[in-house]
C-alpha cells in the first residue's frame, strides 16, 4: 500500500530552515522523500541543517533575507529552474518579542510585519504562479502561534502578525481551491528552539516554570510540529484547507 504521508517526488520550500522548527521540518520532509529547498540568512546554519537531512546532495540551499521582498522573485525563478515545479511551501521563518505597547514603534511594526507576514505573502504570491506551482496543485503552510488565538501581556506585536496569518489562510484557501492549492496554518504552543530559549520567560527559572505549567503536556519539541507539516504537505491532507492546526500540548484547551 502506498504511504499517504509520503512526500516522494515533491519539491518543497522551507523558510527558516537554519534553526528550530524550520530546520526540523526540512529534516522530516527529507526523511519522507521530498526534495527540499532551504531558505534563511545564515549559510553556515543552513549547511548544518543540510548535513542532518536524508540524501543531503538532493536538496538546495539559498541564503536570503526574507525582509527584502524584492529579492525573492529571482530566487524562486532560479529554484524552479533547478527543481522543476513546486508542490509545497512552509513559511516557518519568523521573529518574536515581548514588548509593552509604549515601545511598539512604527519601525518595529514594519520590521515584524515584513519578516512574519509580508515575506510569507510574497512567497505565496510567487509559489502560486502558474509557472512555479505543480499542475497537480500544492500545499502552503503559514506559521501562526497560540499567540494568534489568545493573548499574553507584552505579546501584542507578535500576536498582530500571527493573527494576520490565520486570517489570510482562510481567504487564500477559498481563492486557490479551484487550483488545488491548499492553505493551512499551524499554531504551536511553546516549542523548545532558540526562539523560545531566548525569550524573556526563559531567563529565570520561575518564569520558565510558569510557562511550562501552562502546557498540560509540557513544552513541545520541533518534531511535534514538523510531523504536522509532513501531514499538511502530503496527500493525506488533500481535503484539508483553510484550517488552523493548533499543536500546543493543551495550552488553549482551558
Ligand atoms: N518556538 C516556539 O515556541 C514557537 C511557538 C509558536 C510559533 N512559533 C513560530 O514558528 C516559527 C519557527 O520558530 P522557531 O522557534 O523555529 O524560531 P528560531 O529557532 O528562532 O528560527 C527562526 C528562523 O527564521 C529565520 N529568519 C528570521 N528572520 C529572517 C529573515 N529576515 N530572513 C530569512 N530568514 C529569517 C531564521 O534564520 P536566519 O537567522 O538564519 O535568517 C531562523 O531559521 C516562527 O514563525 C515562530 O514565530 C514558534
Amino acid at each position: 500500500m502506498e504511504n499517504p504521508f509520503s512526500l516522494a517526488g515533491k519539491n518543497i520550500i522551507v523558510t527558516g530552515a537554519s534553526s528550530g522548527i524550520g530546520r526540523q521540518t526540512a529534516v522530516s520532509c527529507s526523511q519522507m522523500g521530498a526534495r527540499v529547498v532551504l531558505i534563511a540568512r545564515n549559510t553556515e546554519q543552513l549547511n548544518m541543517t543540510l548535513s542532518m537531512m536524508q540524501s543531503p546532495e538532493s536538496h538546495l540551499v539559498y541564503s536570503l533575507d526574507l525582509a527584502d521582498l524584492d529579492g525573492m522573485e529571482t530566487v524562486i525563478k532560479d529554484i524552479v529552474g533547478k527543481t522543476g515545479k513546486l508542490h509545497g511551501l512552509v513559511n516557518a521563518a519568523g521573529i518574536s518579542t515581548t514588548l509593552p505597547l509604549k515601545l511598539i514603534s512604527n519601525e518595529k511594526l514594519e520590521e515584524f510585519f515584513k519578516t512574519n507576514v509580508y515575506s510569507a505573502i510574497q512567497m505565496s504570491r510567487l509559489f502560486t504562479k502558474q509557472v512555479n506551482v505543480s499542475t497537480e496543485g500544492g500545499s502552503v503552510i503559514f506559521f501562526s502561534s497560540v499567540m494568534g488565538i489568545v493573548g499574553e501581556s507584552g505579546k501584542t506585536l507578535y500576536s498582530l502578525t500571527k493573527g494576520a496569518l490565520v486570517s489570510a489562510t482562510k481567504s487564500l484557501a477559498l481563492e486557490f481551491a479551484s487550483k488545488k492549492i491548499r492553505f493551512n496554518a499551524v499554531s504551536p504552543g511553546v516549542v523548545v528552539t532558540p526562539m523560545s530559549q531566548n525569550a524573556v520567560y526563559s531567563k529565570d527559572e520561575e518564569s520558565l516554570n510558569r510557562i511550562i505549567a501552562l502546557h498540560p503536556l509540557g513544552l513541545g519539541m520541533p518534531v511535534d510540529i514538523s510531523n504536522a507539516c509532513v501531514y499538511l504537505l502530503s496527500d493525506a491532507s488533500r481535503w484539508v484547507t483553510g484550517s488552523n492546526l493548533v499543536i500546543d500540548g493543551g495550552y488553549t484547551a482551558r
